[in-house]
């Protein structure tokens, strides 16, 4: 996919306009993932190269433009290449602890180059992240981003705390939810914000927007581990399921199964060689996947709410599609 391609009904000044500043984004990108080490650039480059939706940084563009007050547009651009930054870094630790042999339809940084290099790999890049929030010098931005890193990989470890939790509850799912993923995403549209100057009753609205839009995403992202074949969402289909992690779907599912199939299923659980196909039936047959799905367009519509609140101009129209694409994407 390429960047902003979700984005379907644009005019053409405003497609244009965007796509200017992301294709600096890209640029950024690039240069970034060079190194004189060249495991260190191939991790980078692995990653960057395999697309992906570069959803946080189209995010903190539009957040700025949305403000309607002017912007440099190389800053923002810098700005938004270090959240892609630090979103790679933790896809890339991320399939390290999943042991994911594939995302973005590409082998992974870890298959490719070894879990150590990747760990390493990702450190770096979001050290270079940090660096290039240093160079920009904005000390609000610099703080904001790194609440939501700390946050971020906090999350992460709060998950690892609940693997193989049978019977997480929706609350502490949430919870991880609210960490690892709707934080780093809120931040995005935060510094978008922020790099506008924009006071606070417009900064306020765009976070919690980008706040609700990252659970809506992540519980989505939960469905599709389900659903979605591996062709599609480029990621190894079931690895929730295989590694113990209990999502929404299947926190659903428990309390409609009998005590038969509640054994059942609760022994494959954790199994890396489980075969998610009929947990899948099942859970298509309660009306499972589409209860966890409602939540996310609650989660969405919730998102559109809060874009009452900032001024009415093309690019809020986009933020709305934005939420519209998180929900109903199959990808
Ligand atoms: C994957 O994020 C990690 C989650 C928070 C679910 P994305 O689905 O945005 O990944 P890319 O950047 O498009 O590959
Ligand atoms: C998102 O959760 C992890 C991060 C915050 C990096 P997932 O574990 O569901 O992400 P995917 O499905 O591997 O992309
Ligand atoms: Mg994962
Ligand atoms: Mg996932």
């Amino acid at each position: 996919m390429t960047h902003a391609a979700f984005l379907t009904q644009l005019p053409t000044d405003v497609a244009d306009h965007l796509a200017s500043i992301l294709d600096m984004v890209e640029d950024v990108l690039k240069s970034q993932c060079q190194s004189q080490v060249k495991t260190i650039e191939s991790v980078g480059d692995v990653t960057r190269s395999a697309g992906g939706k570069r959803l946080r940084p189209t995010l903190a563009v539009l957040s700025a433009l949305a403000t309607g007050l002017p912007v440099d547009h190389g800053r923002l651009a810098s700005l938004a290449a270090s959240l892609e930054m630090v979103h790679m870094a933790t896809l890339i630790h991320d399939d390290v602890i999943d042991a994911a042999e594939t995302r973005r339809g590409k082998p992974t940084a870890s298959h490719i180059n070894g879990n150590t290099a990747a760990i390493l790999g990702g450190d770096v890049l979001l050290a270079k992240a940090m660096r290039l929030l240093a160079l920009d010098g904005d000390l609000r931005v610099i703080r904001a981003v790194s609440d939501a890193v700390v946050e971020l990989a906090e999350g992460e470890v709060r998950e690892l705390e609940v693997r193989n939790n049978f019977e997480l509850t929706e609350e502490t799912y949430l919870e991880v939810v609210a960490m690892k993923t709707s934080t780093l995403i809120s931040c995005c549209c935060r510094v978008g914000a922020m790099a506008t100057q924009a006071p606070r009753t417009i900064e306020e609205p765009l976070a919690q927007f980008g706040f609700n839009l990252g659970t809506a995403f992540q519980i989505i992202d939960d469905v599709l581990d389900y659903s979605a074949q591996d062709t599609v969402t480029g990621k190894p289909r079931g690895t929730d399921f295989k590694e113990g992690q209990a999502t929404l779907p299947l926190i659903d599912l428990r309390s409609r199964i009998n005590e038969q199939e509640l054994a059942g299923t609760r022994m494959m659980f954790g199994n890396p060689l489980a075969d998610v196909g009929p947990v899948y039936k099942t859970m298509v047959l309660h009306g499972s996947l589409e209860r966890a799905s409602k939540t996310a367009h609650e989660q969405a519509q919730r998102a559109r709410m809060c874009l009452d609140d900032i001024p009415t101009t093309p690019f809020a129209d986009l933020l709305a599609q934005i939420s519209d694409f998180v929900v109903s994407r199959d990808a």
